[in-house]
C-alpha cells in the first residue's frame, strides 16, 4: 500500500511507534496493525536538529518484515538529504522532513521522488503555513506539529488548528489529493478538534501504545470520536 492510493478525505490513523514497549517491538507492530492502524510512524531524531536521540535505519529494517503497513518516517533531523537513501533502503514508504531543516526542500523532495516513495514536509509550532505553501504540489503531505519536536507525550497545541484550517481550504480549491498530518498530543479529547478543523492523517503515540483498554480499543475509539457529532 502506498499513501497515494489513500484518499485524503480518508481518516487515517498512524500510531507512533515512539510510545510503544520497545523490548517487543514485533509484538507492538502487529499489534496496531491488526488493530486497524492505516500508517506506522516512526519518529527519528539525531540529538542535534531536536534535543533527543531515537531510532535509525537499521532498527526500521529489522522491523520491516513483520508489517505491511505504511512505514512514515518522519525525519527530525539535520541534513535530511543526506540520510534519504538509509531511509528508503531501510524499508521507509514515505519520507517526511522539515522545512526548517538546513537543506533545500525542493532537493529533499526531488530526491524523495527519486526513490519512488512519497514525501511530506513538516512545519514546528512556531513555523507559519506559508513557508511551505510553495510545496504543496510536489508532496504527498504535510505534517503541522502539534508539540514541539522532540519527545512523546506532550500537551495538544490547539492554536496549530489555524494552520491547518489554511491548508485545507487550499488543497481544497486545487482539487489536490495531499494528507494533513498532525502529530503531537492527539488523543480521545483533541483528535475530533484536529479532524473539524480539516486533518485527515492522525499520529497518536502515548493514546494508542498506552491505552489502558489496548491498542485495538484505542484505534476504534479514535476512529469513533471523529465521526460522531
Ligand atoms: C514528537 C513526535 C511525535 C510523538 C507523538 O516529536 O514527532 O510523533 O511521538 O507522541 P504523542 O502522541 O504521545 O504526543
Ligand atoms: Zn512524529
Amino acid at each position: 500500500m502506498k499513501l497515494k492510493q489513500l484518499s485524503n478525505n480518508n481518516i487515517l490513523i498512524a500510531p507512533s511507534l515512539l510510545a510503544a514497549d520497545f523490548s517487543n517491538l514485533k509484538k507492538a507492530i502487529c499489534g496496531v496493525e491488526e488493530g486497524g492502524a492505516d500508517l506506522l510512524h516512526l519518529d527519528i531524531m539525531d540529538g542535534h536538529f531536536v534535543p533527543n536521540l531515537t531510532i535509525g535505519p537499521p532498527l526500521i529494517k529489522s522491523i520491516r518484515k513483520y508489517s505491511g503497513l505504511i512505514f512514515d518516517a518522519h525525519l527530525m533531523i539535520t541534513d535530511p538529504l543526506k540520510y534519504v537513501e538509509s531511509f528508503v533502503n531501510a524499508g521507509a514508504d514515505h519520507i517526511t522532513f522539515h522545512v526548517e531543516s538546513n537543506n533545500s526542500p525542493r532537493e529533499v523532495i526531488e530526491k524523495v521522488k527519486y526513490y519512488n516513495k512519497t514525501a511530506g514536509i513538516s512545519i514546528k509550532p512556531k513555523t507559519s503555513v506559508e513557508s511551505v505553501l510553495p510545496y504543496l504540489s510536489e508532496v504527498d503531505m504535510i505534517l503541522v506539529m502539534t508539540v514541539e519536536p522532540g519527545f512523546g507525550g506532550q500537551k495538544f497545541m490547539p492554536d496549530m488548528m489555524d494552520k491547518v484550517r489554511v491548508l485545507r481550504e487550499k488543497i481544497k480549491s486545487a482539487n489536490s489529493n495531499v494528507h494533513i498530518q498532525v502529530d503531537g498530543g492527539i488523543n480521545e479529547e483533541t483528535v475530533k478538534t484536529a479532524f473539524d478543523n480539516g486533518a485527515n492523517n492522525f499520529v497518536a503515540g502515548t493514546s494508542v501504545f498506552r491505552h489502558p483498554m489496548g491498542v485495538k480499543a484505542a484505534i476504534d475509539i479514535l476512529k469513533k470520536t471523529m465521526l460522531t457529532a
